[in-house]
């Protein structure tokens, strides 16, 4: 069994993708072919968002999102602790100050009163706050109407990493087009993903998209050698554009599965009365599912759990072990007054299950039922 499987999805697409590769490979625009605009466009149409720009990576994503917001060096950033290293990382390239923020223990993604405990440290601390990146940790976007509220109070510009989470909803809304901008990524084992680095930039807002158009080309001007402003090679590959295209086909499918897989883990491991928290959804939200991300209990010990799945033949994984805000290169940031109690909680007892569109029923009942016997023992 694998943790996340590509190939099945591959098998089922193949003759598809085959072709596609095949056109790049006959019209040679490798670089910013007609399939970028035709994802582009496709991925308007998908997320409602009026400005798509298709990029390298979810990291590059969240840094023209930076760009565009115009952060400058010691700059606040409001960010999780509990998250991949980009997105903090990104508002130290810049030169900014990530201020890290808990997350809700039910949900994984930030947690607003730890937001306003961090808004009021960084004025005692003389830090100047300019915006907040939210992330849909795990597949589910946040409450971002009340983020935006807040942001809006303080004058905040928010910016979603939606490197998880894109292909889910608050709302009716798709995420990517939820708050100033959004990012994602297209890393191969993201709901959404392409066979190498890939990522997209999402905004309403034309100012800012015209802004990141540039900065992807090197902050390119009206002519192809005259500069604007620094910039970086920001582009995405035109045949991870032409992969990209065929899998969008099959992306709200997808989507459709990874929702009943997820409720049938909830419902088995209910129905066994295991001891573990299972993912909560809130109100009016659905996930993409990048992650089955369960709680264990503290008694539990996590690595021998781990090695015992393991030895059944089910892979695990765990995002992420230490938070961001205990790492080294980050240890020198400042903390809401909170001290993250819940962020150092959860880096001790999660673990994520299996999880792909292709798992089937008796995979997770597989799963749940030796997952419930090593708790219980
Ligand atoms: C929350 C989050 N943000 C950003 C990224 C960065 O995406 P990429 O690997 O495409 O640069 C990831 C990827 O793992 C992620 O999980």
């Amino acid at each position: 069994m694998d943790f996340i499987d590509l190939k099945k999805q591959q098998n089922l697409i193949r003759n598809n993708i085959d072709d596609r590769i095949s056109k790049v490979l006959n019209h040679g625009q490798y670089i910013l072919g007609p399939e970028v605009k035709e994802l582009e466009n496709k991925l308007s149409l998908f997320s409602k968002s009026k400005y798509v720009l298709c990029c390298s990576s979810g990291t590059d994503a969240l840094l023209l999102g930076l760009i565009s917001l115009g952060l400058k060096p010691n700059d606040g950033v409001i960010v999780p602790s509990f998250t991949f290293a980009s997105t903090a990382e990104v508002v130290c390239m810049l030169g900014g100050v990530p201020f890290f923020s808990d997350v809700n223990i039910d949900t994984f993604n930030i947690c607003e009163n730890s937001i306003l405990k961090s808004i009021s440290e960084a004025k005692r601390q003389g830090v100047k706050l300019k915006g907040i990146i939210s992330v849909g940790l795990f597949g589910q976007p946040c409450d971002i109407d009340n983020i935006i509220e807040i942001a809006n109070r303080h004058k905040l510009w928010v910016l979603d990493d939606a490197a998880q989470s894109f292909g889910s909803s608050y709302k009716n809304k798709i995420s990517g087009n939820l708050c100033d901008i959004s990012a994602t990524s297209f890393f191969p084992a993201k709901p959404l993903g392409c066979y190498g680095d890939g990522g997209a930039f999402f905004t309403n807002n034309e100012h800012y998209y015209k802004i990141a158009y540039s900065a992807h080309l090197h902050g390119m001007g009206s002519n192809k050698y005259e500069y604007d402003r620094i910039g970086m090679n920001g582009r995405i590959d035109t045949i991870q554009a032409a992969i990209l295209i065929e899998k969008l086909k099959v992306f709200e499918t997808e989507l459709i599965n990874r929702d009943k897989l997820a409720k049938y883990y909830k419902k088995q491991f209910l129905d066994l009365g295991t001891n573990i928290k299972l993912p909560k959804l809130i109100s009016g939200a659905t996930s993409s599912w990048a992650q089955f991300t369960i709680q264990l209990p503290l008694k539990c010990d996590r690595e021998d759990f781990q090695i015992k799945m393991k030895e059944k033949g089910i892979p695990t994984a765990i995002y992420y072990p230490i938070p961001l805000h205990c790492q080294k290169p980050y240890k020198k940031f400042p903390i809401s007054s909170d001290k993250l109690k819940n962020t150092n909680l959860l880096s001790k007892c999660v673990i994520s299950l299996p999880m792909h569109a292709y798992l089937s029923f008796e995979d997770i009942e597989y799963i749940s039922k030796n997952a419930h016997d090593i708790i219980n023992n």
